[in-house]
Protein backbone atom coordinates (compact mmCIF):
# COMPACT_ATOMS: atom_id res chain seq x y z
CA UNK A 1 0.00 0.00 0.00
CA UNK A 2 2.95 2.25 1.01
CA UNK A 3 4.29 2.17 -2.61
CA UNK A 4 0.57 2.95 -4.29
CA UNK A 5 0.42 6.12 -2.05
CA UNK A 6 3.46 6.98 -3.07
CA UNK A 7 2.62 6.47 -6.97
CA UNK A 8 -0.39 8.41 -5.98
CA UNK A 9 1.98 11.36 -4.77
CA UNK A 10 4.69 11.63 -7.37
CA UNK A 11 2.16 11.26 -10.26
CA UNK A 12 0.05 13.97 -8.82
CA UNK A 13 2.84 16.37 -8.36
CA UNK A 14 3.98 15.49 -12.19
CA UNK A 15 0.26 16.08 -13.29
CA UNK A 16 0.50 19.25 -11.46
CA UNK A 17 2.57 20.78 -13.79
CA UNK A 18 0.22 23.25 -16.18
CA UNK A 19 2.26 22.94 -19.64
CA UNK A 20 0.09 25.04 -21.43
CA UNK A 21 0.15 28.23 -18.70
CA UNK A 22 4.22 27.80 -18.26
CA UNK A 23 4.64 27.94 -22.45
CA UNK A 24 2.29 30.36 -23.45
CA UNK A 25 3.75 32.95 -20.43
CA UNK A 26 7.41 31.65 -21.60
CA UNK A 27 6.19 32.45 -25.27
CA UNK A 28 4.50 35.74 -24.44
CA UNK A 29 0.86 34.41 -26.14
CA UNK A 30 -0.55 36.11 -23.30
CA UNK A 31 -2.80 35.32 -20.55
CA UNK A 32 -4.70 31.64 -21.80
CA UNK A 33 -7.38 32.13 -18.92
CA UNK A 34 -8.57 35.06 -20.88
CA UNK A 35 -8.35 33.69 -24.31
CA UNK A 36 -11.13 31.53 -25.81
CA UNK A 37 -12.10 28.56 -23.15
CA UNK A 38 -10.19 29.93 -21.08
CA UNK A 39 -8.58 26.27 -20.46
CA UNK A 40 -5.13 25.92 -19.60
CA UNK A 41 -4.94 22.41 -22.34
CA UNK A 42 -3.62 22.45 -25.95
CA UNK A 43 -6.85 23.09 -27.70
CA UNK A 44 -6.63 26.32 -26.26
CA UNK A 45 -3.32 27.44 -26.64
CA UNK A 46 -3.86 26.44 -30.22
CA UNK A 47 -6.07 29.51 -30.05
CA UNK A 48 -3.43 32.33 -29.39
CA UNK A 49 -2.50 30.97 -32.68
CA UNK A 50 0.39 29.14 -32.20
CA UNK A 51 0.92 25.78 -33.54
CA UNK A 52 4.04 25.27 -32.00
CA UNK A 53 3.31 26.00 -28.53
CA UNK A 54 0.45 24.03 -28.81
CA UNK A 55 1.88 21.02 -29.92
CA UNK A 56 4.42 21.72 -27.28
CA UNK A 57 1.31 21.81 -24.40
CA UNK A 58 0.10 18.51 -25.74
CA UNK A 59 3.51 16.71 -25.58
CA UNK A 60 4.34 18.39 -22.05
CA UNK A 61 0.82 17.43 -20.59
CA UNK A 62 0.69 14.19 -22.19
CA UNK A 63 4.36 12.75 -21.32
CA UNK A 64 4.25 14.07 -17.85
CA UNK A 65 1.71 10.61 -17.07
CA UNK A 66 3.49 8.76 -19.10
CA UNK A 67 6.98 9.43 -17.10
CA UNK A 68 5.44 8.59 -13.78
CA UNK A 69 3.69 5.77 -14.98
CA UNK A 70 6.83 4.15 -16.54
CA UNK A 71 8.89 4.88 -12.90
CA UNK A 72 6.45 2.99 -11.15
CA UNK A 73 6.42 -0.07 -13.21
CA UNK A 74 9.18 -1.96 -11.17
CA UNK A 75 6.52 -1.97 -8.80
CA UNK A 76 4.22 -3.80 -10.97
CA UNK A 77 0.72 -2.87 -12.81
CA UNK A 78 -1.24 -1.78 -9.86
CA UNK A 79 1.01 0.83 -8.79
CA UNK A 80 1.65 2.52 -12.47
CA UNK A 81 -2.07 2.64 -12.66
CA UNK A 82 -2.06 4.59 -9.44
CA UNK A 83 0.59 7.08 -10.89
CA UNK A 84 -1.20 7.00 -13.95
CA UNK A 85 -4.40 8.46 -12.20
CA UNK A 86 -2.61 10.37 -9.76
CA UNK A 87 -1.29 12.33 -12.92
CA UNK A 88 -4.32 12.80 -14.61
CA UNK A 89 -5.90 13.98 -11.02
CA UNK A 90 -2.90 16.37 -10.63
CA UNK A 91 -3.36 17.95 -14.32
CA UNK A 92 -7.77 18.66 -13.02
CA UNK A 93 -6.93 19.61 -9.96
CA UNK A 94 -3.60 21.37 -9.29
CA UNK A 95 -3.09 22.47 -5.96
CA UNK A 96 -0.49 25.22 -7.06
CA UNK A 97 -3.71 26.73 -9.57
CA UNK A 98 -6.21 26.36 -6.49
CA UNK A 99 -7.56 22.90 -7.55
CA UNK A 100 -8.67 25.23 -11.37
CA UNK A 101 -6.90 22.29 -13.62
CA UNK A 102 -7.00 21.62 -17.39
CA UNK A 103 -9.72 18.55 -19.16
CA UNK A 104 -7.23 15.65 -19.10
CA UNK A 105 -7.20 15.08 -22.47
CA UNK A 106 -3.59 15.16 -23.57
CA UNK A 107 -3.09 13.28 -20.20
CA UNK A 108 -5.67 10.67 -20.50
CA UNK A 109 -3.51 9.93 -23.71
CA UNK A 110 -0.44 9.86 -21.80
CA UNK A 111 -1.77 7.19 -19.06
CA UNK A 112 -2.26 4.81 -22.29
CA UNK A 113 1.34 5.86 -23.53
CA UNK A 114 2.96 4.59 -20.26
CA UNK A 115 0.24 1.54 -18.91
CA UNK A 116 -0.85 0.05 -22.27
CA UNK A 117 0.09 1.75 -25.34
CA UNK A 118 -2.34 0.37 -27.90
CA UNK A 119 -4.90 2.36 -26.18
CA UNK A 120 -2.99 5.58 -28.22
CA UNK A 121 -3.44 4.12 -31.49
CA UNK A 122 -7.72 3.71 -31.09
CA UNK A 123 -7.65 7.15 -29.01
CA UNK A 124 -5.74 8.55 -32.25
CA UNK A 125 -7.73 6.87 -35.00
CA UNK A 126 -10.81 8.29 -33.03
CA UNK A 127 -10.43 11.25 -32.57
CA UNK A 128 -8.76 11.91 -35.99
CA UNK A 129 -11.73 10.71 -37.53
CA UNK A 130 -14.10 12.69 -35.73
CA UNK A 131 -11.94 15.93 -36.04
CA UNK A 132 -11.86 15.41 -39.26
CA UNK A 133 -15.46 15.17 -39.87
CA UNK A 134 -16.85 17.45 -37.22
CA UNK A 135 -13.66 19.85 -36.39
CA UNK A 136 -14.32 20.01 -32.72
CA UNK A 137 -11.40 19.37 -30.37
CA UNK A 138 -14.22 18.20 -27.66
CA UNK A 139 -16.57 16.01 -29.19
CA UNK A 140 -13.74 14.03 -30.53
CA UNK A 141 -12.25 13.51 -27.39
CA UNK A 142 -15.51 12.64 -25.68
CA UNK A 143 -15.66 9.93 -28.35
CA UNK A 144 -12.07 8.58 -28.20
CA UNK A 145 -12.25 8.70 -24.53
CA UNK A 146 -15.38 6.47 -24.55
CA UNK A 147 -14.51 4.07 -27.05
CA UNK A 148 -10.65 2.85 -25.55
CA UNK A 149 -11.85 1.49 -21.95
CA UNK A 150 -14.42 -0.89 -24.23
CA UNK A 151 -11.60 -1.89 -26.39
CA UNK A 152 -9.16 -2.85 -24.05
CA UNK A 153 -12.07 -4.76 -21.86
CA UNK A 154 -12.63 -6.58 -25.40
CA UNK A 155 -8.75 -7.00 -25.31
CA UNK A 156 -8.99 -8.88 -21.95
CA UNK A 157 -7.07 -5.74 -20.20
CA UNK A 158 -9.31 -5.37 -17.40
CA UNK A 159 -7.24 -3.37 -15.49
CA UNK A 160 -6.94 -0.60 -18.12
CA UNK A 161 -10.54 -1.47 -19.27
CA UNK A 162 -11.34 0.07 -15.28
CA UNK A 163 -8.75 2.67 -14.86
CA UNK A 164 -9.73 4.17 -18.25
CA UNK A 165 -12.95 3.55 -17.36
CA UNK A 166 -12.61 6.09 -14.21
CA UNK A 167 -10.47 8.67 -16.30
CA UNK A 168 -13.57 8.86 -18.81
CA UNK A 169 -15.69 9.74 -16.79
CA UNK A 170 -13.63 12.61 -15.36
CA UNK A 171 -13.20 13.80 -18.46
CA UNK A 172 -16.98 13.80 -19.14
CA UNK A 173 -17.61 15.74 -16.34
CA UNK A 174 -14.75 18.09 -16.77
CA UNK A 175 -16.38 18.91 -20.46
CA UNK A 176 -19.70 19.71 -19.32
CA UNK A 177 -19.41 23.36 -20.46
CA UNK A 178 -18.25 21.83 -23.80
CA UNK A 179 -21.33 19.16 -23.78
CA UNK A 180 -23.37 21.80 -23.35
CA UNK A 181 -22.04 23.83 -26.14
CA UNK A 182 -22.28 21.28 -28.40
CA UNK A 183 -25.88 20.51 -27.74
CA UNK A 184 -26.48 24.24 -28.40
CA UNK A 185 -24.27 24.53 -31.56
CA UNK A 186 -22.10 27.12 -29.74
CA UNK A 187 -18.86 25.17 -29.39
CA UNK A 188 -15.70 26.85 -31.46
CA UNK A 189 -14.22 24.43 -33.77
CA UNK A 190 -10.47 23.77 -34.16
CA UNK A 191 -7.96 26.52 -34.24
CA UNK A 192 -10.68 29.15 -34.46
CA UNK A 193 -10.58 32.29 -32.07
CA UNK A 194 -14.17 31.72 -30.37
O1 LIG B 1 -8.58 19.20 -24.64
C1 LIG B 1 -9.75 19.73 -24.14
C2 LIG B 1 -10.68 19.84 -25.30
O2 LIG B 1 -11.38 18.62 -25.44
C3 LIG B 1 -11.60 21.00 -25.16
O3 LIG B 1 -10.86 22.15 -24.90
O4 LIG B 1 -10.48 24.58 -24.80
O5 LIG B 1 -12.21 23.64 -26.37
O6 LIG B 1 -12.61 23.61 -23.92
P1 LIG B 1 -11.59 23.57 -24.98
Amino acid sequence: PTILVAALVVGYLFGTIAFGLILTKLFGLGDLRSIGSGNIGATNVLRTGNKKVAALTLLGDLLKATVPVLIFWRWGAPAAAFAGFGAFIGHLFPVWLGFRGGKGVATYIGVLLGFAPIGVLVFAAVWLGAAKIWKFSSLAALLATLVVPVVYLTLGNTMAAGLTAILTVLVYIKHASNIRRLLAGTESKIGSKG
